[in-house]
């Protein structure tokens, strides 16, 4: 059964890729490498022993958009990672992020309409919450107003959703994700961010290998048992794995509704120093890092109810703390070494 994941080369698409194909399923993924590379196929065929087929054009190109799916004709499902992500550039430049975001989007809807595809997967992101007023944060929490362009890019995408479930034959699944973090067991997939990273684990391996001279901890003055900021962070696998059963659900007429949200957490928060903690435990290391003011538009605290995910989808989250810093670290040291081996 062939499935479309637009953004497939990028963090999480790569990894649900890889679980896609250990599950049986054709993949084929749009991608216009804008933050991802297309080497990352050869990756995906080292782990899986298949290498997906990847065609490269851009989303928002609407003719491109519904070529490719009269093309492939036989594609049953979509999962859709394709976006832009950085938060802080979203607020400089919001127009690429609602002409990137939402045009894609649309494109990818009228795309599926026209070829009678009928199951949609969609990241979405615990950002829709904001700060929530109860924790841990479970689906019926109200949504926000959104801190920042990408968040609205995310909340106007499920409206989006929910309109067009109502009206087409098409069946949603909406997937709210945490922190993701970590990599492929492999270390031969895993985060890349292009130029300084805004995330926390990645910045945190970049220091540890000197690429960084010290990570700024933002903020130990919250009301947090620490004074640190807390997050759900969940391994990226664990993360990739919902998406398989996600789509199973969907073409097994599970649903019990044509929209459906789910959060993707694993109900546990932890604070910037115990991420901390557990890299320098699990590389021995010791950490550069001081500790300055907040950062702008930072929660303080976010963690997930992953009850209904438990029990609707049966899926849980499998991996702790340490495995998700551990297997960041080794992917951050194997990506290294290939790319100096390659000078
Ligand atoms: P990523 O940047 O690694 O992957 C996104 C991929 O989409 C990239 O390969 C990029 O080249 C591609 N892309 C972007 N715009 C495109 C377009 N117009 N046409 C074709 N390809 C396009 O990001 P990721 O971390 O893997 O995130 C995947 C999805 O999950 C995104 O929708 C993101 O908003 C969402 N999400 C991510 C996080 C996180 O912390 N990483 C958290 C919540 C939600
Ligand atoms: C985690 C914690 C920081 C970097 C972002 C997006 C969100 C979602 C996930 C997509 C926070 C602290 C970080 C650093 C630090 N993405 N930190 N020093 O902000 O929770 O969520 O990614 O949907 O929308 O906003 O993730 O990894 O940036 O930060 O102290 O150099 O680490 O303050 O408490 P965040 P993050």
């Amino acid at each position: 059964m062939k499935i479309l994941v637009t953004g497939g080369t990028g963090y999480i698409g790569s990894h649900t890729v890889v679980e896609l194909q250990h599950a049986g399923f054709e993949v084929v993924i749009v991608d216009n490498l804008s933050n991802s590379s297309a080497d990352i196929t050869d990756a995906i065929e080292e782990i899986t022993g298949k290498k997906p087929v990847l065609e490269v054009f851009d989303l928002i190109d609407k003719k491109k958009t519904s070529d490719f799916f009269n093309r492939h004709n036989d594609v049953k499902g979509v999962i859709h990672f394709a976006a832009k992500k950085a938060v802080g550039e979203s607020v400089e430049k919001p127009l690429l992020y609602y002409s990137n975001n939402i045009e894609s989007l649309v494109n990818v809807m009228e795309g599926m309409i026209q070829n009678n595809v009928k199951h949609f997967v969609f990241s979405s992101s615990c950002t829709v919450y904001g700060q929530p007023d109860k924790l841990p944060v479970s689906e019926t929490a109200p949504i926000k107003k959104a801190e920042s362009p990408y968040g609205n890019t995310k909340q106007i995408a499920e409206e989006i959703l929910i309109d067009t479930a109502k009206i087409a034959a098409i069946k949603v699944i909406a997937l709210r994700y945490f922190n993701p973090i970590g990599a492929h067991e492999s270390a031969l997939i895993g985060e890349l961010p292009i130029g300084i990273p805004d995330n926390l684990l990645p910045y945190v391996t970049q220091t540890a290998l000197g690429i960084r001279e010290k990570l700024s901890v933002f903020g130990d003055d919250y009301n947090t048992p620490d004074g640190t900021a807390i997050r759900d962070y969940i391994h990226v696998v664990d993360l990739a794995k919902a998406h398989v059963i996600a789509i199973e659900r969907m073409i097994e007429n599970k649903m019990k509704k044509n929209f459906e949200v789910f959060n993707l957490g694993t109900g546990n928060g932890y604070s910037v120093l115990e991420v901390i903690n557990s890299f320098e435990k699990v590389s021995g290391l010791k950490l550069n890092y001081q500790i300055v003011h907040r950062r702008e538009g930072d929660v303080e605290q976010v963690w997930a109810d992953p009850s209904f995910s438990n029990i609707e989808l049966g899926w849980k989250a499998e991996k702790g703390i340490d495995e998700m810093t551990e297997s960041a670290w080794k992917w951050e040291q194997a990506y290294r070494n290939k790319i100096k081996d390659k000078r």
